[in-house]
């Protein structure tokens, strides 16, 4: 077998440096585009939230629930626990930016709004934080997507998307799904 000469064995080593090297960048790029371009990101807000509190005091008590508008921004915050989210159903605008705020009383659950890019776990301890610009209207199906017990097939919310005119916040800029 011929011995490879110091040369030969630079080379190969540059080869593959050459080749990792662009395959990272080409990863990175992916990345990159995924997360400025179309806007998909892990989840990384991280806030906590006592679980054996939230009903009691702060951000998630009942009357707090739902969606509200404050200044700019469009926040709905809603709780998910075995087998319901609280409220069922939420209403919000097209075309304007929201954030969805959860959390969880009791296990893990889980959440995507169908045909949009919201998809995030509702991990108890902590506040799931979601930002997204609803497109179309229409009632959007929330299920829960983490299995949590024997109810979990049963547990879902709907997002109901109207038109910006079709959007009335009361005067503490609170909107509610018309009950039934
Ligand atoms: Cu909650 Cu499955």
């Amino acid at each position: 077998m011929p011995v490879a000469s110091e040369r030969d064995v630079i080379r190969s080593e540059l080869r593959w440096g050459f080749i990792t090297a662009g395959a990272v960048g080409v990863i990175f790029i992916a990345i990159l585009s995924a997360a400025l371009g179309l806007q998909i990101n892990p989840p990384s807000n991280v806030e906590f939230a006592d679980p054996k509190t939230l009903h009691l005091s702060g951000e998630f008590t009942e009357a707090n629930l739902g969606t509200q508008v404050q200044g700019d921004t469009i926040a709905v915050r809603m709780i998910a626990s075995q087998f319901a989210f609280l409220p069922r159903c939420v209403v919000e605008p097209r075309g304007r930016p929201v954030t969805l705020r959860l959390v969880s009383p009791d296990v893990i659950h889980g959440i995507l709004v169908t045909g949009t890019n919201v998809n995030t776990m509702v991990v108890p301890g902590y506040v799931s934080q979601v930002h997204t610009t609803f497109t179309r209207t229409g009632d959007l199906l929330m299920p829960c997507h983490e299995f949590c017990g024997m109810g979990h097939s049963q547990m879902w919310a709907s997002v109901r998307v109207v038109e910006p005119d079709a959007f009335k916040p009361d005067a503490q800029g609170r909107v509610a799904c018309a009950q039934p």
